[in-house]
Formats: structure tokens, C-alpha cells, sequence
């Protein structure tokens, strides 16, 4: 059925007008002032709203066997959450482990995915190993449109890679035009730390940060953008966490590296005192790399309205209280994650916006544009253009509310974000013309996403 998205003001990267918008086909067929419907279309009034490219979340844990245990969500329950909270598009990061082979991880990830999600989504996939079967193993999944890698240079023996791997795969990666994300701890500091820190009887959520300081980060930062200025390759570090590191990726950038950086919400918003509190409270706020001190927030959020931090993901990983309980003997058996798939676009309008510290159209660019354009879905997504998927989301800025485990719709029985205000939220969310939510509720179709096929261009 045709759609039409009526008086709302339409704000993009580059522009910011009232008009309207028509669909037919999945797509946007036309924008422009007053315009005609044929009967039966369906019509959505968006007088004093504003309407977004549909939210692009680069970053996220759907299924992920992990630390002995597997993250919370489905994709049937991670998509209508990121679609209540406006995300219309997620990337997943595929993440089988150094033993498992990387094919066959491929489909098992993506078996997950088919006919279950809501909204549209991809992979990243991640290379845990370079072995003599990996290169043509990597050839056949950028072929299915899979055209971004992921690394660790953490998770000693699980996910990490050593130096040797991490050139193979940035010297591939260059060659077939592939971004590689790269999650960037040194390994061995990590697991030396930890040592010290269990052998000093120091056992608590509250030790986890001290055991990857930021020190452990900016050396990561700074030896992943050393390979890629000796490869050519085009790097995106993720979940960079504070200024330490973030000078470590922006001293390469002026040097010419092709790195480009994302933040993740919890680190804007939370800070190590919340992995400080007694027992289980901490527990739900560790995650890798750990909240940091609350200074370094002023020096991501001015680095996120300047552009130099690319993209705001949310590294979206759910463990509920019980997984996390895993860990209360040693904070290394903590579960490492935090949701945050339905409440990015909303605590980044309302702090980023709102407090006035990001430009309306910045915020449209961290949050959906520059991911697009960054792994090949520009401008299919991330775009309110004729001829653009019509992903759009149909927003309230007067909404006003909190958010809470009592009410989110992510598979978990905690936020990492409870209590905070929100103001602003969808109130109404389209994938490909079709409506999926309505005032935070899903109306839609289950399983109508699609997987995003994506060709290379980091040559
Ligand atoms: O703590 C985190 N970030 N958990 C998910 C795995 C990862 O490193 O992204
Ligand atoms: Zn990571
Ligand atoms: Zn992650």
C-alpha cells in the first residue's frame, strides 16, 4: 500500500525543510510540498514532528555465545526494540570463535537472522583466526555481501588475533576493498593485569576497569592505525572509549591513516562509578572497553559534534542478572555487555540535542548517514531522497518519559540506562513504507526484514 508521511520537517544531513513525503514500492517516490495521494493510500500526519532517515546501528550483539554463556536477545526481540527506539537497520556483528570455522559461523549467524527480524540488518564478520582456508573462506562471504570485517585485538585465545593475523587480514581487506572494525585492547596487558589484580585478592565489578586501563586502549588504538598506515586498509575503531585512545586515532588521521572512529552510548552517558557499586549493580555496568572516568566525556562529545568521532553505536550486548552473577567470585567471569539497541536515538537526541551539545544534523549523521555511507548502504539508507528505501522515522520531540526494564521491550531484566529521562521518541517508525511502530508499540509485521547485501569500496 502507497504511504503518505504528511507536513512534518524533514531533516537530513545536509537540509532541513517542511514537506511531504509519498512511497509507493518500499521506496521514496516523492517529496515536495502538498502533494497528491491516490485513494487508499495510508496517510500519517506529522504536523510538529520531525522525520529522520530511519537510524543505522553499526554495532551490535544479537547472537553471541560469550563467556561461557549467550547474549539475552533474539532477533525477533532486538528488532522490535531497536524499532520502538526509532533504529531501522542494525549491523550484527558475526563472531564465531578461534575454534569454530569462519564459514560455517557465517551461515550460522545468518540462519538466525533470516525470517526473524523485524527491521533490516547485516554482518560484520569477524576474523578470529588466519589460517590457510580464511582467505577464500572471506572471498565467498564478501561475494554474499557481507563487505566489512571485524577483529579483536583483545579476548586472548576466544576472539583475539595476534599481529601476524591482523596484517593477513588488513592486507586482504585491502585488496578486496573491505573496511575492517577493529575492537582495540592490547591482550596481553589485559590478561597480565588481571592476574596482578586476582592474586591481590582485588575480585569486585570495581576492578575490572583498572585491569584494561585507558593506557591498554590507546596502545591498541595506536598499534591497529600502525598497520593500517603499512597496509592501505581502511580502519573503523569500535566502541573507542576515551581520550587517550581517541588522540591515538586522530594523531593517525592527520598522519594520512584511513581510521575512522565510533563511540558507543554507554560511554557518553555512564561512567566507572557505575561498575563501582556493590555486587550485582556493578556487574550490570561492565563491559570492555570499561566505562571510564567521567572526564573523558566532554572530549567524546566534542569530538562527535566536530565529526571526528564518526559514528554513536551502541554495542548492544544483554546479559541478564543472573549471567552476570557468573562473575561474582572474579570480575574476569563477568559477563561482559550492556543493552542499548531501543535507547540510543533517544538518549542521544535528548543529550546530544537537546543539551545542546550536538547540531541536529550531526546527530542524523552519527546515528544513521555516516554509517551508511561508511559500509556501503549510502544511500539506500541513511537518507530521505527519491529513489532511498523508505526507512523513515516520524519523530515527537515533546514526548517526554523514562526509561525502564519494567517497560523496554529488549530480552533482559535490567537497563543499563534506568531512570534517565528521555525527551523525544518515535512516533512512528517505517521499514520499506510498511509501519512498524506506533507511539513505542509494534504494529508490524514480524520477520519482514530483510538482509543487506553491500559491495566493497575501500580500495
Ligand atoms: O563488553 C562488550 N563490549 N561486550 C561485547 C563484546 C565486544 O567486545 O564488543
Ligand atoms: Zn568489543
Ligand atoms: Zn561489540
Amino acid at each position: 500500500m502507497a504511504l503518505l508521511i504528511r507536513n512534518g520537517e524533514i531533516v537530513t544531513v545536509g537540509s532541513r525543510l517542511h514537506a511531504d513525503i509519498y512511497v509507493e514500492n518500499e521506496t521514496i517516490s516523492a517529496i515536495g510540498k502538498n502533494l497528491d495521494a491516490p485513494s487508499g493510500t495510508e496517510i500519517i500526519d506529522a504536523s510538529g514532528k520531525l522525520v529522520f532517515p530511519g537510524f543505522i546501528d553499526p554495532h551490535v550483539h544479537v547472537y553471541l555465545p560469550f563467556m561461557a554463556t549467550f547474549a539475552k536477545d533474539t532477533h525477533e526481540t532486538a528488532s522490535i526494540a531497536a524499532l520502538i527506539g526509532g533504529t531501522t537497520t542494525y549491523i550484527e556483528m558475526c563472531c564465531p570463535s578461534r575454534n569454530d570455522d569462519a564459514l560455517e559461523g557465517y551461515k550460522l549467524w545468518k540462519s538466525k537472522a533470516e525470517g526473524k527480524s523485524a527491521c533490516d540488518y547485516a554482518f560484520h564478520m569477524s576474523v578470529t583466526k588466519f589460517v590457510e582456508e580464511t582467505e577464500s573462506q572471506l572471498r565467498q562471504i564478501v561475494a554474499d555481501g557481507t563487505a566489512s570485517f571485524k577483529i579483536f585485538l583483545s579476548y586472548k585465545n576466544f576472539f583475539g588475533i595476534d599481529d601476524a593475523e591482523m596484517y593477513q587480514t588488513l592486507e586482504l581487506a585491502k585488496r578486496l576493498g573491505v573496511i575492517v572494525t577493529a575492537h582495540c585492547e592490547n591482550a596481553e596487558l589485559v590478561a597480565r593485569l588481571q592476574q596482578k589484580l586476582l592474586a591481590e585478592g582485588k575480585t569486585g565489578p570495581e576492578w575490572h576497569e583498572p585491569s584494561r586501563p585507558e593506557s591498554v586502549e590507546a596502545e591498541g588504538t595506536g598499534r591497529f592505525a600502525t598497520f593500517l598506515e603499512n597496509t592501505g586498509a581502511t580502519g573503523y575503531v569500535v566502541h573507542l572509549s576515551c581520550e587517550k585512545a581517541l588522540h591515538a586515532a586522530l594523531n593517525a588521521k592527520s598522519r594520512g591513516v584511513k581510521i575512522h572512529v565510533e563511540s558507543v552510548l554507554p560511554h557518553f552517558l555512564l561512567d566507572k562509578t557505575h561498575a563501582e557499586r556493590p555486587g550485582v549493580e556493578g556487574m550490570k555496568h561492565v563491559m570492555s572497553p570499561p566505562l571510564r572516568a567521567k572526564s573523558n566525556q566532554a572530549a567524546l562529545w566534542n569530538a562527535l559534534e566536530l565529526g571526528s568521532i564518526d559514528t554513536v553505536g551502541t554495542d548492544h550486548c544483554p546479559f541478564d542478572t543472573d549471567q552476570k552473577l557468573l562473575g561474582k567470585d572474579s570480575f574476569v567471569n563477568i559477563p561482559n555487555g550492556i543493552p542499548g539497541i531501543e535507547d540510543r536515538v533517544n538518549l542521544l537526541y535528548t543529550h546530544g540535542v537537546k543539551r545542546g551539545r550536538l547540531d541536529m544534523h550531526r546527530f542524523v549523521d552519527a546515528a544513521s548517514t555516516r554509517a551508511a555511507k561508511l559500509f556501503g548502504l549510502f544511500p539506500r539508507k541513511g537518507q530521505i531522497a527519491v529513489g532511498s528505501d523508505a526507512d523513515l522515522v516520524i519523530y515527537d520531540p515533546d514526548y517526554r518519559g523514562v526509561i525502564s526494564a519494567k517497560s523496554h521491550h529488549v530480552n533482559n531484566d535490567y537497563s543499563g540506562f534506568e531512570g534517565m529521562e528521555i525527551e523525544g521518541r518515535p512516533s512512528a517508525v517505517t521499514v520499506r513504507g510498511k509501519v512498524q511502530v506506533r507511539d513505542g508499540k509494534f504494529v508490524g509485521e514480524r520477520g519482514r526484514g530483510k538482509m543487506l547485501k553491500r559491495e566493497p569500496s575501500h580500495f
